[in-house]
């Protein structure tokens, strides 16, 4: 193994490399890697990078392709710090997953931390017999001490492609469901499951009891975390009203990580894979404008020359976190790799990853 100090000085050398020596020295890494490795690209990503991917997808068919592709000892994740954490939960113990670069985080992620969902936990505790009435829901969207919160808690996580589905299940153990870091994609899912208003209540981990009364937290059937994600939060109604007055026959397509108003406003919402999919399939000549992360939207405007597709917004930018996995980085990390240094493994505790995994397979099951 090189030193750290070493593997860093490299690193600073792949920072200038042009992107074509970047190409092509990423790709004779991964043929020298052979079936030792696979390289996994959320659709988030940029094209330098997903290009070098085995398999592209949204958090649930990367999770499922972490837990069923075995035989690959090494997995090189190129999405967030937390996909990357699910894919070590899921994987067997003997594969390594590796993050080209460790501030690859997310700001929604990090808008939930144990000890606001610990002191939540008690609060609610004060107020109701919270382990029979009250099922904790994470986003996969989480660090992994939350997700084995849920675990040992008789929780569950879920993703955006499977929020409602995993409602229902928990809806089917205890009365009500604490859903928690996107307050967007759960108040989203509750408006689909016609949930009245004053069922849902928004917790504010910075506020005594969430700032609720304890009468509507005994009202509440879903308890929203006030968080959110810093991209899909900058779409607004006024968006999707530009672009319907623009071109009436266009198709407004968006993730439900929006805000109510504009999934409202919307006629299609679904996963980073369900937008991918729905698009594709559309007949030649349709318009669509579509609400989610602005890699993707290139991506699919330049793979669907025969369809007008449109980016929802001007002011919204890519996700700056998805976007700190570049060339460089995946090179750096893919040539370490093909001479035996393994740089950024993410690694979760046994205790956590145990509980945690609990919460997933609960997931995989309902899915
Ligand atoms: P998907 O579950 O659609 O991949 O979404 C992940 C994500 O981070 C969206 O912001
Ligand atoms: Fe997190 Fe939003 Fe980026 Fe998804 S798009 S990784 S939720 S900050």
């Amino acid at each position: 193994m090189k030193s750290v100090e070493s593997i860093q000085l490299l690193l600073a050398d792949y920072l200038s490399l042009p992107s074509h020596e970047l190409f092509t020295r990423t790709a004779a890494a991964k043929r020298t890697l052979g079936d030792q490795v696979m390289v996994l690209g959320h659709n988030y990503q940029r094209d330098e990078v997903i290009e070098h991917a085995d398999f592209r997808g949204d958090s649930l068919l990367l999770a499922k392709l972490a837990a069923e592709r075995s035989e690959r000892p090494y997995i090189v994740f190129c999405g967030v710090h937390f996909m990357a954490e699910t894919a070590d939960i899921l994987s067997r113990s003997r594969q390594t997953v590796i993050l080209p670069d460790l501030g690859a985080g997310c700001s929604m992620a990090d808008m939930a931390a144990i000890e606001q969902v610990d002191q939540c936990w008690d609060s609610l505790a004060g107020i109701l017999p919270v382990e029979e009435t009250v099922t904790p829901v994470v986003y996969v969207n989480s660090a992994a001490v939350l997700k084995a919160f849920c675990g040992e808690h008789g929780g569950i996580t879920c993703t955006s492609s499977n929020a409602r589905a995993v409602i229902e299940w928990a809806w089917a153990r205890r009365e009500k469901v604490l859903f928690f870091p996107d307050e967007h994609l759960g108040r989203n899912t509750g408006n689909k499951m016609g949930v009245p208003r004053d069922q849902m209540i928004v917790w504010d981990p910075f506020q005594p009891n969430g700032g609720n009364t304890i009468e509507a937290i005994r009202k509440a059937r879903l308890i929203l975390w006030k968080g959110h994600c810093s991209v899909h939060q900058m779409f607004q109604p006024a968006h999707v009203d530009y672009f319907r007055k623009t071109y009436p026959d266009l198709k407004v397509i968006v993730h439900p990580e929006c805000h109510e108003e504009v999934v409202n406003r919307a006629d299609l919402v679904g996963s980073t894979e369900f937008i991918i999919r729905t698009v594709s399939a559309a007949p030649a000549g349709t318009a669509w404008a579509v609400g989610t992360e602005l890699n993707l939207v290139n991506r699919l405007k330049r793979n669907q020359p025969d369809k007008r597709v449109f980016f929802l917004s001007s002011t919204v930018c890519q996700c700056a976190t998805m976007f700190r996995i570049d060339a460089p980085h995946l090179c750096w990390a893919m040539e370490n790799l093909a001479e035996g240094h393994v740089v950024n493994h993410i690694v979760v505790p046994d205790d956590e990853k145990a509980w945690a995994k609990i919460a997933l397979d609960r997931m995989m099951a309902v899915s």
